[in-house]
């Protein structure tokens, strides 16, 4: 054959091979307002970017006449490319080719882009859409999980692994997203579950639908397994775009730095946001506004336990990762769910080395019988494990309350922060003045003439004695009171000392978390 002719026939096969599931798969597809999963890649990625490997790969499945089946790239799609320049490596699944279901080879594609991410030192974008384990192959489409999970706990920490689920993520499949650090979910299209509504039905006599059982608002505000929550696929890929401005490719680089920015002090003025009331609620997401680089704060789990903020914002063009009390909902406790978001963020940001900023407005862990049953107790030391661990930048600013566990864990000194500085608002003491005057003078209120007379006295005397900063700035653990006004360059100018921050590390294999 000429070379003109074997690059005819490499177009034609490879006409063939793009073309997915079909013409009436594809129908399909746009029916439920999904994108194809070519279409999402050329979404994502920079345009002319991508580059796709093993086209051509074929499936290995061999019973139930699957043998007499042709799945084009075995209903997904592997390749390089790049994200606001930033280099990724990428995977769709194809919900066009056999429902996106994963078999032996549709695995080894996966596995093989996996390893080259992590080869490569760049992230990973998974992009799922599928029936889960192709039920014809049996083992081998479990054994292809197997390694899929295998390779996401191994990569954790070495490059960001961002998941998107585009459509059924049924089964084991869901476990892939559940190790990686991000997971995007879209309204409508995106559904994850361990077993699907018939089965629930069979089993437990329940009637659920998909969405209510496993859709994008179930997982971005329920269950917490999605960080990012879109209405529309085009949605989501801006906010993975965005993501990747913060974010470094691995963990021995820093993410990029940005000019800095001054804060929009015009919009955002702390003396206006902050309340005199000390027990007025505010918005921390606008304190955050009125500190950070062009007043621009990337929230992340946004819709989850909402009594707490995480998320990205720059401090003098560098990226760095804001954990805040929300006083607004629940005065800004920390529950269960609340630990959990904010473990799992400090530890992202630690693994990728981007300095923390903590703000602390709290009354301390949410009391309940349900809390403690559902295990406040490991879900709480979860924080602490975190903050102590981490070895990045840590700063915090106390705003308002920091009472009893809550002044701990929102990365006191204690836990080895490298700066801590208190508003002239703080109150740090072991409980609110009403909770501790009821407690110690307990039989000086009881006996009195007029208890409550003396009650608001007492609350007095403890309010003036230990609601304020400066009985923890007498023992050294705040290391300035500064007025709000002063709070940027404060951290401006402890970030830009702590750049070569170095601890020394015990021997260990590795610490045991409370998981
Ligand atoms: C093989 C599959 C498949 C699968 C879908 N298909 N899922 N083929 N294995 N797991 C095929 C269908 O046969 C169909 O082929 C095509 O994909 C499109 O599927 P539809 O059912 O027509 O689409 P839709 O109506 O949109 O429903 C989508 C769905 C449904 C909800 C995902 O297909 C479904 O319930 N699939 C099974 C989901 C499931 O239980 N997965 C768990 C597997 S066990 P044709 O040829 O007709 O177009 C598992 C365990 C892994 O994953 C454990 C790892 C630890």
């Amino acid at each position: 054959m000429s070379l003109t002719r074997k690059t005819s026939d490499l177009k034609k096969r490879t006409k063939t091979a793009v073309s997915g599931g079909g013409i009436e798969a594809v129908k399909k597809q746009k029916a439920v307002g999904k994108m194809t999963a070519r279409e999402r890649i050329l979404a994502l990625l920079d345009a002319n970017s991508f580059h796709e490997y093993d086209l051509f790969v074929e499936h290995a499945g061999k019973d139930f006449d699957m043998d007499k089946k042709y799945l084009p790239g075995d209903g997904v799609i592997t390749g390089t490319g790049t994200i606001g320049g930033y280099p990724v490596c990428v995977y769709a699944q194809d919900f066009t080719v056999a429902g996106g279901s994963l078999g032996w080879m549709h695995a080894k594609k996966i596995t093989k882009i996996m390893d080259l991410a992590l080869k490569l030192n760049v992230p990973l974008v998974g992009i799922n859409d599928s029936g889960g384990a192709r039920i014809q192959e049996g083992v081998n489409a479990l054994a292809g999980y197997g390694e899929i999970f295998f390779r996401n706990t191994t990569a954790s920490g070495i490059i960001p692994q961002i998941s998107v689920i585009l459509g059924p993520c049924a089964g084991g499949a869901v476990y892939s997203p559940a190790l990686t650090d991000f997971v995007f979910v879209v309204n409508k299209i995106s559904k994850m579950f361990i077993t699907g509504p018939e089965v629930i039905k069979t089993v437990l006599g329940e009637d659920i639908s998909m969405e209510d059982l496993g859709g994008a608002k179930v997982h971005s505000e329920i269950t917490g397994n999605a960080h990012f929550y879109a209405e529309s696929e085009q949605e989501c890929f801006d906010q993975i775009k965005q993501l990747f401005t913060y974010i470094p490719w691995n963990n021995k680089q820093k993410a990029i730095r940005f000019q800095t920015k001054a804060p929009l002090t015009k919009q955002y003025k702390i003396e206006d946001i902050f309340p005199s009331n000390p027990k007025q609620p505010y918005d921390v997401k606008l304190i955050i506004k009125a500190i950070c680089d062009d007043s621009n704060f990337f929230e992340v789990h946004e819709r989850f336990a909402p009594n707490i903020v995480v998320g990205f914002a720059r401090i003098d063009g560098n990226t760095v990762g804001f954990v805040a009390n929300q006083p607004l909902v629940l005065a800004g406790v920390l529950d269960i769910d609340s630990s959990d978001k904010a473990a799992r963020f400090i530890r992202f940001c630690d693994a990728f080395n981007i300095p923390l900023i903590t703000l602390v407005d709290l009354p301390g862990y949410l009391p309940g019988v349900d809390q403690e049953h559902a295990g406040v107790i490991r879900h709480g030391a979860k924080i602490l494990y975190a903050y102590s661990e981490a070895t990045v930048p840590k700063l915090t600013v106390i705003l308002r309350k920091a009472y009893g566990g809550g002044y701990i864990a929102m990365c006191s000194h204690h836990l080895k922060a490298d700066f801590v500085f208190a508003w002239p608002t703080a109150e740090i003491a072991v409980m609110g003045p009403e909770g501790a005057a009821n407690i110690i003078f307990r039989n000086e209120i009881n006996s009195a003439e007029n208890p409550e007379e003396v009650r608001k006295q007492k609350i007095k005397e403890y309010k003036e004695k230990f609601a304020n900063p400066y009985v923890a700035a007498a023992y050294g653990y705040i290391d300035a009171v500064i007025a709000p006004e002063q709070t940027r360059d404060m951290l401006v100018h402890a970030l830009s000392i702590s750049g070569h921050k170095a601890l020394p590390a015990y021997q260990k294999k590795h610490g045991i978390p409370p998981f």
